[in-house]
C-alpha cells in the first residue's frame, strides 16, 4: 500500500504550484498519495510563506501541535520561503522537524526526505527547466509557472531573499505545459510569475528573447484553450503594448492584478516601486476605457515607514478614482534583509490599525455601490465547484464570483449566464441557453 502525504499550503498562488510539484515527484518516486488527515500522514509537509511576521510566528505553534497528533514515525518537513529565509534554524527551534526544504529547491524533494535533518535552502538553484512530474489540484484549470525568484528590491519585501533571482522559463517549454493541459481538459491557464510582465529578462542557457506581450500571443494560439490569466503583473511594466494586447485578445480574461501599494508618490520612490501615482492613475484609467467591463484588484500596505496623513490620503483618493473591484489590504510588518526594516520613522501600530480599518471601510462603501452594476448583465462562466444546495459556482472573465442552480454536468463548461443576485464579493445568476 501506498505511503500517505499532508500537505499544507499557505501563501501565493506560487507555493500552490511549488506544493502540486511536491506531490507529483511524491507520487510518481515515492509512491505516496494524498490524505487530508494529517493524523494518518506518513509525511507531513508545511508549505510556507513569510512574506507578513504573524504566520511565521504560527509555523512554530502549527508545527509543535503537529508533532503531538501525527502517527508514530511520521516525518515533518517545512518547505517554502520561510524555510528559505530561516533555514537550520527552524531545526534549532523545532528540533523533531525532519527537512527544511528552501522554495527553490522544490525538486529535491525526494531527496531530502531520506536525509534526516537535511536542509537545502540554496538560493541560486537553478529548477527553471526541471521537468517535474504532473500533478494537478483542478482539472479544470492548470496553474503554469512562468518564471521564477524576483529581481525587483521592494524596500518592504522578503521575497527577493526567499526565492532568489528571476529567471524565466523558456517560452517553448510554457508553451508545452498549457498544450499538455489542455489535452487534459483544462480550457484554463494561469501563468505565473513574482513580476510576470517582466517575463524575458534572463533565461538560463541560449533562448530566443521575447517579452511577455510575446509569450501572451504564443499561449493563445493553442487550440482548445479558452482562457489566460496571470498574476502577478507590476504597474510599472503596464506598457501600451501590453495592456493594448491584454484588451485585444479575446482569451484573455479581462481581470487584472494591480497592486498599487501606496498612493503617494513620495512613499512609492521610499518603497522602490519605480512608478508614481500619477502613471499608476494613467495605467488603471487606459484599461477602463478600454474594456468598461475589466475588473481591477490591488494590494495596498499601510503604515509604512514615513506614511503621513497626506500620504494615506493619497491612497484613498487613488482607490477612490480606480474603484478597484476588490482589494487585498495589509499592515505594514518589518521582515528580515529589507531596506525598510532599517528606516526610524515608522508609524504607530495603532495608527496603522485604524488606517487599515478606513482603507477597508472606505473599499467596501465603494463595493456597495458598484456591485449592482452588473445586475441583468450578462457573463460568460467558467464552472468549476459543485456548492451545498444545488449551486455550481464559477468565475466569470472579469474574475466576478457567480453561482447558479445546476448540477454537475456544468463542471468544466463555459456557459452563458445573466446575473440576477449582487453582493459585496459574489453574484447568483441564470443559465442562458
Ligand atoms: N508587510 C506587509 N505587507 C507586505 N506585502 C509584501 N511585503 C509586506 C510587508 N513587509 C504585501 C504586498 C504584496 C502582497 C503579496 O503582500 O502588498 O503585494
Ligand atoms: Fe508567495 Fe511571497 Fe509568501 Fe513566498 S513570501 S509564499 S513568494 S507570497
Amino acid at each position: 500500500m501506498g505511503k500517505k502525504l499532508f500537505i499544507e499550503t499557505l501563501g501565493c498562488a506560487m507555493n500552490v504550484r511549488d506544493s502540486e510539484h511536491m506531490i507529483a515527484e511524491l507520487g510518481a518516486h515515492e509512491d505516496y498519495e494524498l490524505t487530508t488527515e494529517a493524523g494518518e500522514a506518513d509525511l507531513i509537509i508545511i508549505n510556507t510563506c513569510s512574506v507578513r511576521e504573524k504566520p511565521v510566528h504560527k509555523l512554530f505553534s502549527e508545527l509543535g501541535a503537529l508533532n503531538k497528533s501525527k502517527k508514530s514515525g511520521a516525518k515533518i518537513g517545512v518547505a517554502g520561503c520561510t524555510a528559505s529565509h530561516l533555514g537550520k534554524e527552524i531545526i534549532t527551534r523545532a528540533p523533531f522537524v525532519n527537512f527544511v526544504l528552501g522554495a527553490r529547491n522544490v525538486s529535491k524533494i525526494t531527496e531530502v526526505i531520506h536525509r534526516d535533518k537535511a536542509v537545502e535552502t540554496q538560493i541560486d538553484y537553478d529548477e527553471s527547466q526541471y521537468a517535474f512530474k504532473d500533478f494537478r489540484s483542478s482539472p479544470y484549470k492548470s496553474f503554469i509557472n512562468i518564471s521564477i525568484g524576483c529581481d525587483k528590491q521592494c524596500t518592504f519585501c522578503i521575497v527577493p531573499h526567499t526565492r532568489g533571482e528571476e529567471v524565466s522559463i523558456p517560452a517553448e517549454l510554457v508553451v508545452a505545459e498549457a498544450r499538455k493541459s489542455v489535452a487534459r481538459g483544462a480550457k484554463e491557464v494561469f501563468l505565473l510569475g513574482q513580476n510576470v510582465n517582466n517575463y524575458g529578462r534572463r533565461f538560463s542557457g541560449a533562448h530566443e528573447k521575447i517579452n511577455f506581450t510575446g509569450l501572451l500571443r504564443l499561449v493563445s494560439e493553442i487550440e482548445g484553450l479558452e482562457r489566460i490569466r496571470f498574476t502577478s503583473p507590476h504597474p510599472l511594466h503596464m506598457d501600451d503594448a501590453f495592456l493594448e494586447e491584454f484588451a485585444r485578445n479575446p482569451k484573455i480574461c479581462k481581470s487584472m492584478h494591480m497592486p498599487l501599494q501606496s498612493g503617494s508618490t513620495e512613499l512609492l520612490r521610499r518603497m522602490k516601486r519605480g512608478y508614481s501615482k500619477e502613471w499608476f492613475l494613467d495605467r488603471a484609467k487606459k484599461l477602463r476605457s478600454m474594456i468598461p467591463d475589466v475588473s481591477i484588484s490591488t494590494d495596498i500596505i499601510v503604515g509604512f515607514p514615513g506614511e503621513s496623513e497626506n500620504d494615506f490620503l493619497d491612497t484613498l483618493e487613488v482607490v477612490g478614482a480606480v474603484e478597484f473591484d476588490q482589494l487585498f489590504s495589509f499592515k505594514y510588518s518589518p521582515r528580515p534583509h529589507t531596506e525598510a526594516s532599517h528606516y526610524a520613522d515608522t508609524v504607530d501600530e495603532e495608527l496603522g490599525s485604524r488606517r487599515l480599518a478606513h482603507l477597508q471601510d472606505y473599499h467596501n462603501a465603494i463595493l456597495d455601490r458598484r456591485s449592482g452594476r452588473m445586475l441583468g448583465k450578462e457573463v460568460v462562466v467558467y464552472f468549476e465547484e459543485a456548492k451545498e444546495n444545488g449551486f455550481i459556482s464559477g468565475r466569470s472573465d472579469n474574475n466576478l464570483l457567480v453561482r447558479v442552480q445546476g448540477d454537475a454536468s456544468l463542471l468544466g463548461t463555459l456557459r452563458r449566464v445573466q446575473i440576477i443576485h449582487t453582493s459585496r464579493l459574489s453574484y447568483e445568476g441564470r443559465l442562458l441557453g
